[in-house]
């Protein structure tokens, strides 16, 4: 294979997960966290690590999940099942722990499990259409 040749199908990998991640971005910061207090233990803490190490970006904020990763809050995982997904990804950048230790990663999960659960459908005024 030519040295040009690699060089297109380099960028051709690169345009689409570069346009991905932007698109991420953009439906993430559509929705900064707000200023509410949260309950359960390290979930400020985890809340920051959250931040630095970027799970928003695919996650959003409240874990809501956006155009580059799924739903995570509030999961109902246990803690052991929720790491190994962490470390252990498929189409998710694999964190290990030189990256995030395990009292890292245990603030994050307090983290998100301590965002509240969304009221139900009925209960949000701006969907009633009757
Ligand atoms: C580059 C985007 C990206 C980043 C950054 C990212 N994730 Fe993910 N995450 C994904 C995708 C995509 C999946 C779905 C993976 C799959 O199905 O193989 C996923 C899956 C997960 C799951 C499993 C969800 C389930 O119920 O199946 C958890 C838990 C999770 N991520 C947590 C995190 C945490 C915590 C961080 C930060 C430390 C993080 N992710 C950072 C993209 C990302």
């Amino acid at each position: 294979m030519s040295a040009r040749s690699r060089i297109y199908r380099a960028l051709g990998l690169a345009v689409p997960v570069l346009l991905l991640w932007t698109l991420g971005c953009a439906v993430a910061w559509a929705d900064e966290p707000g200023d509410e207090v949260r309950e359960g233990d390290d979930a400020d803490e985890g809340l920051a690590l959250y931040i630095s190490q970027q799970c928003w970006q695919c996650h959003g904020y409240e874990g809501q999940g956006g155009v580059a990763g799924v739903r995570i809050a509030r999961t109902v995982l246990p803690y052991e099942a929720f790491a190994r997904l962490v470390r252990f990804t498929n189409l998710m950048p694999a964190y290990s722990p030189k990256v995030l230790s395990d009292d890292q990663l245990r603030q994050i999960y307090n983290y998100v499990r301590s965002i509240p659960e969304p009221p139900p459908l009925e209960e949000i005024p701006e969907l009633d259409f009757d």
